[in-house]
């Protein structure tokens, strides 16, 4: 990899750091004199999320093998086994060796790391997350109040180095930094399709490496309980298709989430999306059954047993066993989506709700909520639920998780709930990471008084399964999932989608050194579809198109849990970089304040893009033809070399200065024929080409 490509146009340039300096009086002696005034044209690194604060200075630290490590206060096991390990990346982003750096000393060295506060045992919501970064010509200074601000220190330092003149340095500069959000959260669904642990563990380092703090993990659901029970075996012996996560393996989870600064918060899905649990253990069912595990995805009319004690047994049971497993304070009980249907339809039920005076199923799923509360707190949990769990009556100490969206997630705050903002981070939308990046969990128009603010902890991505395996799950999630990092601890100031895009490439290149594979997973679905060790001509359908959104893909593809994932929708990505890349260039050509050179750049490498376009055009009739994987896709193939040629004519006719209106008129329908859906892809750049053919002028047919 070739760090000068991390290079970038800084966008906030410089901005002063004076608490930091005047608690350090000594430091502030060193520092004024090796620290010149900050460069307003000054370039960093791609930093991501961008840092709350940060003055750039002249020079910097240069990376050596006689770097070496020093603790000031706090060296627990945590901290040295962070430092252990981000030295080894450092020293593979380097090539500079400097594993053997880390010592306890307090005498002087390369990188000093001084965590003043003491670490806890289970992280906590109101962990303080704060550092700051101190880089001079001489060394690097790293504080923090807590192991986990130190380790989003070290993260830091790793996006910071670059190399210049040959040389891996750390830019000298002062940096501060805190989240703006506690509660910064990734979901992964396991349950619709299992995820085996090395998944959710490379999910987990590229979480830690844009300093999301949560790991929400969807452990069951109709079509599978994932989680080991000892107390209820049936749970996974019989609701799991055998695919399900031991408990030394949950365990394990946790102990490597922990490692990284993350908290893992269970989800049990309860009472809807309950199937898995009904298969295993009857008893727990609103419905006579018999069961079976769903392949369909979807809304599932049965629901577990509100009404009987024994639910509650079980279910108090269950908690105490998981609470072994999973420490963190809280306790997520899903909720969503209980239709209510198999409970109106037992008249049992019916007439518990009448004893009881409850109106309704939405009250029955109150009811049953402020049982499972008292359950958990039994265990020491707080409840998370999703927005169906707010219900007339709900205790106030029950954090909402808003998937309807802001003004669900409003409405909560003002009722006095915490909550989570999920609804515009729904990754399988399949939307480009700038609609993700400008969603707020608090916009600026917010009506919310500051103390309902306060009660937004913040957000979570959500990474639904239906349609992911091991091999697509990662390019779903990354590198998307980064730009929404940023929105949930970057100040709130921070909307320039430019600068976000220019420095999400390079960020996704590291994610991929950390063991994610967003980048190659598709890759080789590509090279197993094309037979090919370098699928060309498909490489570059592919690289143009994303895939259609969830419920596009359901609509029109009939999907279920033994679909296999394995067409060309699952070889592409969504918001693959041509988008931003083509939008650019054509921007570039069409405007007027363009230099001459820029422009004929942009124009050159236009030409080039349509070519190949128009070649790969050639041969994927006949490629496309080869499997039933991929022939709904030739339409595709065809129209890929129309729009190519499209492209090159516009191009003509902005040098001529003008084109024909009837010319102009058949490429417009071309485009609105091309933006059909076809083989569950959608084309990324229809916009930008459709504005590069009416920038020309319209002259006479
Ligand atoms: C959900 O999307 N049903 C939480």
């Amino acid at each position: 990899m070739n760090l000068l490509t991390d290079l970038i146009a800084w966008p906030l340039s410089s901005r002063p750091l004076p608490s930091l300096l005047l608690s350090v009086p000594t430091l502030l002696l060193t520092m004024l004199l090796s620290i010149l005034p900050a460069n307003a044209a000054g370039t960093l690194p791609a930093l991501m999320p961008l840092p709350s604060s940060v003055s750039e200075a002249e020079g910097g630290f240069t990376l050596t093998a006689s770097f070496t490590v020093a603790y000031r206060r706090l060296h627990d096991d945590r901290l040295t086994a962070a430092v252990s390990r981000n030295l080894a990346r450092l020293q593979y982003r380097s090539g500079i060796p400097l594993a053997g750096a880390a010592q306890m000393s307090s005498g002087p060295a390369s990188l000093t790391i001084d965590v003043t506060g003491s670490d806890t045992a289970v992280q906590g919501l109101n962990e303080d997350e704060s550092y700051s970064l101190i880089v001079s010509p001489q060394r690097i200074q790293l504080t923090s109040p807590s192991v986990v601000g130190a380790m989003h220190g070290m993260e830091t330092l790793l996006q910071l180095c670059v190399f210049r003149n040959g040389n891996p340095i750390i830019p000298a500069l002062q940096l501060s930094d805190s989240p703006r959000f506690h509660w910064r959260g990734l979901m992964i669904d396991t349950g619709r399709h299992f995820e085996p642990v090395e998944v959710i563990m490379r999910n987990l380092d590229g979480m830690a490496l844009v300093k999301l703090n949560v790991f929400h993990w969807h452990l069951s659901d109709d079509q599978g309980f994932r989680a080991e029970s000892k107390l209820f075996p049936k749970l996974t012996g019989l609701g799991s298709h055998s695919e399900f996560y031991t408990q030394q393996q949950m365990r394990e989870v946790v102990a490597y989430a922990r490692a990284r600064g993350i908290r893992v918060v269970p989800e049990f899905d309860i009472p809807g999306h309950t199937l898995s649990w009904q298969v295993a253990y009857a008893t727990l069912a609103s419905s006579p059954g018999p069961f079976q595990l769903p392949d369909r995805f979807g809304i599932h009319d049965e629901a577990l047993d509100p009404t009987r004690q024994s639910t509650y047994a079980f279910l108090d049971r269950f908690v105490g066993e998981m609470a072994t497993i999973f420490p963190d304070a809280y306790f997520h009980i899903g909720g969503d989506e209980s239709n209510g249907k198999a409970w109106l339809a037992n008249p049992r039920i019916v007439a518990f709700m009448k004893r009881k005076g409850i109106q309704d199923t939405a009250a029955l799923q109150g009811y049953f909520n402020r049982q499972v509360l008292e359950i958990l707190k039994k265990h020491g949990k707080h409840m998370v639920g999703w927005d169906e769990v707010l219900t007339p009556g709900l205790p106030k100490d029950v954090v909402i998780q808003s998937w309807r969206g802001e003004a669900s997630l409003a409405h909560g705050a003002i009722e006095g709930y915490q909550g989570i903002l999920s609804h515009p981070y729904y990754l399988d939308a399949e939307a480009p990471a700038e609609q993700h990046f400008l969603a707020d969990p608090i916009p600026a128009d917010s009506k919310l008084s500051p103390e309902e603010q306060r009660r937004i902890l913040g957000g979570e991505i959500c990474m639904w399964g239906e349609q992911l395996n091991p091999r697509t799950m990662d390019s779903r999630i990354w590198p998307r999932a980064a730009a929404i990092a940023e929105r949930f601890w970057s100040p709130a100031t921070d909307r320039d989608v430019t600068s976000m895009y220019s420095r999400l490439q390079p960020i996704s290149l590291q994610l991929e050194t950390v063991g994610l594979t967003h980048i190659s997973g598709p890759q080789e679905v590509l090279r197993n579809l094309a037979e090919s060790k370098e699928p060309v001509a498909l490489a570059t359908l592919a690289s143009v198109v994303e895939p259609a959104s969830f419920h596009e893909r359901s609509k029109s593809q009939h999907t279920d849990a033994r679909t296999p994932l394995d067409r060309l929708v699952d070889a592409v990505v969504p918001d693959p970089p041509s988008r931003i890349e083509i939008a650019t260039q054509i921007a570039e050509v069409t405007s007027t304040t363009t230099s001459v050179d820029d422009a004929a750049a942009a124009r050159q490498a236009l030409r080039e893009r349509f070519q190949s376009w128009v070649q790969a055009s050639r041969v994927l009739t006949t490629l496309l033809s080869a499997s039933p994987r991929m022939s709904d896709a030739i339409p595709r193939g065809e129209q890929l070399g129309q729009l190519g040629q499209a492209g090159l004519e516009a191009l003509q006719y902005l040098d001529a200065g003008g084109a024909p209106a009837v010319w102009k008129a058949q490429q417009v329908q071309l485009i609105t024929d091309a933006a059909k859906p076809v083989a569950l892809v959608r084309f990324t750049f229809l916009p930008s080409l459709q504005k590069l053919i009416e920038a020309s002028k319209s002259s006479s047919p």
